[in-house]
């Protein structure tokens, strides 16, 4: 009977931490966020509408307390919020022509090579790298990614966003040290038809299935290494030399192989979506990557990351094994002691 009352208490306890304190304690750990979203305009939309109201509901607070001084601040932090959300809204409605418009990819694909190649490569179309990384990284503060999966990695929504205005596409406010808002220059000056020719050309020679190392490579290899992860997979450096970035970003990007033990699926999911949702202000840029090469890329950071994973399932099976032969043997030694007892 007391082995059972034990039993029941471990039980009750280990229950207890399972579904309270453990969710509990995440939960504190790391407020709530919006989930990710893969449609940016809406997202975008929905995190200004959130500001204003914070703003607005500040600014009520400052009134009824009369604090002059409160409510100067608040009356000006509201302004600045409703001039970003003006901003972004228009911005997004900018796009929507060439989001509409039809595109013809043998028009884009001269566009393309005359806008596109002197800074970035696409090797599978036979247009090499202009310059090495570190000259590349000189010139511009961070090395071009190649564009030839471009057309998989990023909707034709974000792509139209993003050639149109990079800065405002990535939801990037800082300012680099040269005072520019992004590396990349806009094309807001050409017409919504050529925006649309340039992503239906992109699109078009876009592999149809990507490993999930080579979405890492294209979409975040710029600027982020693996270099402690397992050796078998090989380690990659940041293919923009650290001195480079730390001095155009501000900040050098952290390498990558342990992110998802010390951060999470949910966290990295979140922030890979929008880094100015976990860390506002920051550096790093809205990648814009589609929901399927976002969950290639957080896979990737698991396979890794996570190297003793396989190691641990491949363990599971061979103890269970050995729990049932050694538990044959008790049975069987308990057996011949009792005999020789009676
Ligand atoms: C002056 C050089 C330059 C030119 C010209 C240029 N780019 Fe870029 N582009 C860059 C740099 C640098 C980056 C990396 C920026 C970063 O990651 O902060 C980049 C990034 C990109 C990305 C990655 C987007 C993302 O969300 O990470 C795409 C797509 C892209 N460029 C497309 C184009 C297209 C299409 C053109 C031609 C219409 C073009 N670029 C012209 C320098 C250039
Ligand atoms: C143009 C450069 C750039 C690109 C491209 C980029 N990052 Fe980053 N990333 C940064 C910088 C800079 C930081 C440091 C941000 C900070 O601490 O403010 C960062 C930070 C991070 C962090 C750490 C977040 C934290 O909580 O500390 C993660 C995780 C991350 N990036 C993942 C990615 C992934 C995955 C990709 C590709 C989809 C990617 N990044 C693409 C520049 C970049």
């Amino acid at each position: 009977m007391r082995e059972l009352k034990i039993l029941a208490v471990v039980v009750a306890l280990t229950l207890i931490t399972y579904w309270g304190v453990e969710p509990f304690a995440h939960s504190q750990m790391h407020p709530h966020v919006h989930p990710a979203d893969y449609n940016f305009a809406k997202a975008d939309k929905e995190s200004s509408e959130k500001s204003v109201k914070e703003a607005s509901a500040a600014l009520d607070e400052a009134n009824k307390n009369k604090d002059a001084k409160k409510i100067h601040s608040a009356t000006v932090a509201l302004e600045e919020v409703k001039a970003v959300e003006k901003t972004k809204n228009d911005f997004w409605a900018s796009i929507q022509p060439s989001i509409d418009a039809k595109g013809n990819a043998v028009a884009g694909e001269a566009l393309v090579t005359a806008n596109c190649t002197a800074c970035h490569s696409i090797k599978s179309k036979g247009f090499p790298e202009v310059m090495d990384h570190a000259s590349a990284a000189a010139a511009y503060g961070v090395t071009p990614p190649d564009l030839g999966s471009a057309g998989k990695l990023y909707s034709k929504e974000y792509l139209s966003a993003f050639i149109n205005d990079p800065a405002k596409a990535s939801d990037v406010s800082h300012k680099f040290v040269d005072g520019r808002a992004h590396p990349m220059p806009g094309y807001s000056w050409m017409q919504p038809q050529e925006i649309a020719d340039m992503v239906a050309y992109l699109q078009s020679i876009a592999p149809k299935e990507m490993s999930n190392k080579e979405v890492f490579t294209d979409a975040c290899q710029r600027c982020h290494s693996i270099k402690y992860a397992d050796m078998k997979k090989g380690t990659m450096a940041a293919f923009t030399p650290n001195d480079n970035i730390k001095d155009y970003m501000g900040k050098l990007p952290p390498d990558l192989s342990q992110y998802i033990k010390s951060r999470g699926h949910e966290y990295l999911e979140t922030f890979i979506n929008n880094p100015q949702k976990h860390l506002e202000g920051t550096a790093m840029p809205r990648v814009g990557l589609t929901e399927e090469s976002q969950a290639q890329v957080v896979t990737y950071l698991e396979e890794v990351g996570d190297t003793s994973k396989a190691q641990r399932e491949e363990l599971g099976p061979k103890f269970l094994i050995y729990m049932v032969i050694f538990a044959i043997f008790a049975f069987l030694w308990k057996g011949s002691k009792w005999r020789e007892v009676h």
